[in-house]
């Protein structure tokens, strides 16, 4: 018998409609999930915004304030999906009520924020799911099981990049991503958190970096409140300056002697959604590309024969994790919100499992641990330990 969570969602924008659409599709994509998620109550602090959620994804209640999801007797596990100021002080309340927590990623507003939330829920003991939903596409499972099985020997080198031209336009809104106060750091905590979390899970945690970064728009025009996203483009009206870098580089070594690169950059011209990265050894090569989020580039070194060396492209099959629950058909494609039903249904299975969840807070605190040598390597214009907050 499928056990039901009563869930609660903070935060109707992108991401918390994404995750109440997702609860809502784990009882079809994943029918023998040990726990499916029953819609009780969602939150914004714009009426609108969480009144046509409720009636969209069918939950049984709305509210604009938050902590009526928290004191609300159904609710098991919560969604926590507001802009990065506001995790700490919601995912401290969330933990403190006892709730299981889907978390977006970064975690907070700074690495000591993101270490203050994983102190708060390794305490309180519950589960938690932190919203690198890049792990869970098909094929960058399946890439790490060609990792662990040895197959590339031992690993050399990983590149990695997230180039998303958002903010490419300098119209583009100055929404809360664009602020110190309301987001912290820019990119870092924006999209090199997904790339550092790629790598750590392909390729092991880093251990020293230096660091680069820079702002090349340095104002744009005031959001309207409650209205749009940080791809919303306004003509006219008052600017204000860009508090956040739009680019950093970093080079990176990894404990186990990987050496590589990692960029992220909002502002670039032709990049789209270039999620990226290639992981070397000394035995093969594997490559991916979120535009082609269904294909593996994989090449492994044949016996001394160079001439039939090279990469063989393979596309996602149900042999492959989670594929089956989407398509029967090897090689179609899925798609960015499928990740998130992968996640919701990870989520609700560790919840109902009573285990910490994967990737957990823990994994959230390791990418913080990197940002904040990266903002260390910023100040002193050197190389930077990878080093626990304290
Ligand atoms: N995993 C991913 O791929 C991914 C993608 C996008 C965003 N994110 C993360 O998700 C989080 C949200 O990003 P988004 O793009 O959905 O933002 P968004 O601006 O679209 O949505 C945020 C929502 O929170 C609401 N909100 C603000 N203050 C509130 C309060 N006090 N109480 C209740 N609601 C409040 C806003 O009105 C808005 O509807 C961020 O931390 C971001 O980093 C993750």
């Amino acid at each position: 018998m499928q056990r039901q969570i009563g869930i609660g969602t903070i935060g109707m924008g992108w991401m918390g409609e994404l995750h109440s659409r997702s609860q809502n599709q784990v009882a079809i994509r994943f029918p023998d999930a040990p726990a499916t998620g029953r819609l009780v109550i969602c939150a914004d602090n714009f009426e609108r915004r969480a009144r046509s959620s409720a009636e969209k994804y069918g939950y049984q209640q709305w509210t604009t304030d938050w902590r009526e999801v928290l004191e609300h007797p159904e609710v098991e596990a919560v969604s926590i999906t507001t802009p990065n100021f506001l995790h700490l002080e919601m995912a401290e309340a969330a933990a403190a009520a006892g709730k299981h927590i889907w978390l977006e990623k970064p975690c907070g507003r700074s690495p000591a924020e993101t270490k203050a939330i994983a102190d708060a829920i390794n305490t309180a003991g519950v589960t938690s799911h932190i919203g690198f939903n890049y792990r869970m596409c098909p094929v960058v499972k399946f890439a790490k099981q060609i990792v662990d099985s040895g197959r590339l020997g031992r690993l050399t080198h990983f590149r990695g990049r997230f180039l998303e031209g958002y903010g490419s336009n300098p119209d583009a809104m100055l929404t809360w991503r664009f602020s110190r106060s309301m987001a912290g750091s820019g990119v870092v905590a924006d999209m090199l958190s997904h790339v550092v979390d790629q790598a750590h899970f392909l390729a092991g945690p880093i251990k020293r970096l230096a660091s680069q970064q820079n702002t090349f728009i340095g104002d744009r025009p005031e959001p309207i409140p409650g209205e749009g996203t940080h791809f919303s483009i306004r003509k006219g009206g008052p600017r204000a300056p860009v508090e956040n870098e739009d680019y950093v580089g970093v080079l990176v070594e990894f404990a186990n002697g990987v050496f590589g690169h990692l960029e992220s950059c909002r502002v670039i011209q032709g990049e789209k959604i270039n999620l990226s990265w290639e992981l070397h050894g000394t035995n093969g090569v594997l490559k991916w590309y979120l535009g082609r989020m269904g294909e593996l580039e994989f090449f492994e070194l044949s016996e001394g024969d160079n001439a039939r060396d090279g990469y063989v492209n393979l596309l996602a099959s149900v042999e492959m994790p989670y594929f089956a629950n989407f398509t029967p058909g090897d090689g179609l494609s899925m798609s960015y919100d499928d990740t998130k039903v992968i996640e919701a249904y990870e989520f609700l299975r560790a919840t109902d499992a009573g285990e910490p969840g994967e990737p957990n807070i823990n994994a959230a605190l390791a990418v913080a641990e990197v940002s904040d040598a990266i903002f260390r390597s910023w100040e002193s214009n050197s190389f930077e330990d990878v080093r626990p907050i304290t």
